[in-house]
C-alpha cells in the first residue's frame, strides 16, 4: 500500500516521485528494466529552461549545472549556406545540453539517497479500480504475480506503457514516412552548437553530450534497419549532410533507428489515474521537446496531489489534463512544423522541397520568423 504508485521510472516517473517526497507525500515506482539499463539507454539531450529550473531549484540539478552545455543558439545550413539562430538575442533564454540518462542517474540517486522505494525488474501488467479510492497496479516481478494499493495511480511508464490501455480517451496521431538514427560517437563535437541541416538527401543533426562525446542523426527510410548502415555509411552520409569539415569519426558507442510520430490522448486522465509524458504524449524528436514535457506534466501533477493531501480538493486535480495539453498542443505542433520543415519527403514533391528552401531563407532573414522558432524552441510558456 502506498499513497501514489507510479508506472516507469523515465524522467516523468522518478521526478513525480521526487516531488512528492519533497511535499510529504509517499510514492512507489515499478519500472520493468534494470537500473543499469534505465540509466544507459541513450535518448534526449536538450533541455528547456523550464527543465533545468525545476532540476536545480529540487536539488537534483548540481551535476547538470556543473556538466550540462549552456546554448544560446542553434545552426541551421541548407543550401550549401549556415545561419545562426541567436535563441538569447530574440528571447532573452537558452537551452542546456545534458543527457537524460544523466538526468535519470541523478534523481534515481537521490531517490534511493531520500529512502524512496524504486522497483527495478518489475512489470506493471494492468491498473485496476481507478474509479474506486483504491486503485491497484498489478504487475510481475521476479515471476511472481502481484498488486499495489494506492490512492493514485500516475502512469509514466512511456509510448508502449499500460496505463494507457482501457483509458477512456481519444488518440490524435500521425505517422511520418521516416524515422531518425541515432549515433552516439567517441569524438569531439565538430561545432559548439546544435547544427540542423536540410539536405536533399535528408535532415541531419550534429548535437553532443560532452566536449568528448558526440551526439549525431540521420534521417533515414520509416522502413529501414541498422542492417543497411553499416558504420562507414553513417558516417559517409553526416559528412555530406552536415557538410562540416571539423566532422571527425570516432567509434561508435551506440546506434539505433527511433520512429517519429506525432500522439496524444485526451484527456490524460480517468477516475484516479493520471498519464503523464511519452505515455499520454509523443512528439517527433525534432523539436527536443519529449522529456521537457514529460517534466512538465509531472510539476503540475505533483502540484494538483499535494493540493488534494492537503485540504482534499479535486479541483487541481480536475484541472490537470486541460493545464498540460495546453503545453502539449504547442509542443505538437512545433514538432510537426520543424520536421516539416527540415525533412526531405521521400515522396520526392520538388514544389514542397521549394517551400522549405523558401521558409527557411524567410526564417534567417526575418527576426519575427525566427522568434517563432526560438521562442518555441527554448520553451513557450502557454498560461
Ligand atoms: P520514458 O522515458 O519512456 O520512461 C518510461 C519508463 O517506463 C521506462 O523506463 C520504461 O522501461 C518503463 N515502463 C514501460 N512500460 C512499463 C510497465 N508495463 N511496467 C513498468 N515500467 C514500464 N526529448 C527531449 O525533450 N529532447 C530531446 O532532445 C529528445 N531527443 C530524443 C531522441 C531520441 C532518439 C528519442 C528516442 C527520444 C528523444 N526525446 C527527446 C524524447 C524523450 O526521450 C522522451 O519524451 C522521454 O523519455 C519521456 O519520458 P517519460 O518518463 O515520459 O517516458
Ligand atoms: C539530442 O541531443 O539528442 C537531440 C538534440 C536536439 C533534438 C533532438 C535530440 O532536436
Amino acid at each position: 500500500m502506498t499513497q501514489v504508485g507510479i508506472i516507469g521510472a523515465g524522467p516523468a516517473g522518478l521526478m513525480l516521485s521526487h516531488l512528492l517526497h519533497r511535499q510529504g507525500i509517499a510514492s512507489v515506482v515499478l519500472e520493468r528494466r534494470s537500473r543499469d539499463y534505465v540509466e544507459r539507454r541513450v535518448r534526449a539531450g536538450v533541455l528547456e529552461q523550464g527543465s533545468t529550473d525545476l532540476l536545480a531549484s529540487t536539488g537534483v540539478g548540481e551535476r547538470m549545472t556543473r556538466e550540462g552545455l549552456a546554448h544560446d543558439g542553434i545552426k541551421l545550413r541548407f543550401a550549401g549556406e549556415e545561419h545562426r539562430i541567436d535563441f538569447r538575442r530574440l528571447t532573452g533564454r537558452g537551452i542546456t545540453v545534458y543527457g537524460q540518462q544523466e538526468v535519470i542517474k541523478d534523481l534515481i540517486k537521490q531517490r534511493l539517497a531520500d529512502g524512496g522505494e524504486i522497483w527495478f525488474d518489475a512489470e506493471a501488467t494492468g491498473v485496476e479500480g481507478i474509479d474506486g479510492d483504491h486503485p491497484r497496479v498489478a504487475y510481475r516481478r521476479k515471476g511472481e504475480e502481484a498488486s499495489l494499493t494506492c490512492e493514485f495511480v500516475a502512469g509514466c511508464d512511456g509510448s508502449h506503457g499500460v496505463a494507457r490501455v482501457g483509458l477512456e480517451a481519444k488518440s490524435y496521431e500521425r505517422s511520418y514516412p521516416f524515422s531518425w538514427l541515432g549515433v552516439l560517437a567517441k569524438t569531439p563535437p565538430a561545432s559548439n552548437e546544435l547544427i540542423y541541416a536540410y539536405h536533399e538527401r535528408g535532415f541531419a543533426l550534429h548535437s553532443m553530450r560532452s566536449p568528448e562525446i558526440s551526439r549525431l542523426y540521420l534521417q533515414v527510410d520509416a522502413d529501414d534497419t541498422m542492417d543497411a548502415w553499416p558504420t562507414a555509411r553513417i558516417w559517409d552520409e553526416l559528412r555530406v549532410r552536415l557538410a562540416e569539415p571539423n566532422l571527425q569519426t570516432g567509434q561508435v558507442i551506440e546506434a539505433a533507428i527511433t520512429p517519429m510520430r506525432s500522439l496524444v490522448t485526451e484527456p490524460m486522465q480517468c477516475g484516479r489515474l493520471f498519464l503523464a509524458g511519452d505515455a499520454a504524449h509523443i512528439v517527433p524528436a525534432t523539436g527536443a521537446k519529449g522529456m521537457n514535457l514529460a517534466l512538465a506534466d509531472v510539476k503540475v501533477l505533483a502540484e494538483a496531489l499535494t493540493a488534494w493531501y492537503r485540504s482534499k480538493s479535486r479541483d487541481l486535480l480536475d484541472d490537470y489534463s486541460d493545464r498540460c495539453l495546453r503545453r502539449v498542443w504547442r509542443a505538437e505542433q512545433f514538432s510537426a512544423w520543424m520536421t516539416a520543415l527540415l525533412h526531405h519527403d521521400p515522396a520526392g514533391d520538388p514544389f514542397d522541397h521549394k517551400l522549405r528552401l523558401s521558409y527557411l531563407r524567410y526564417i534567417v532573414k526575418s527576426d519575427a520568423a525566427a522568434t517563432t522558432l526560438a521562442e518555441n524552441y527554448v520553451g513557450f510558456e502557454v498560461a
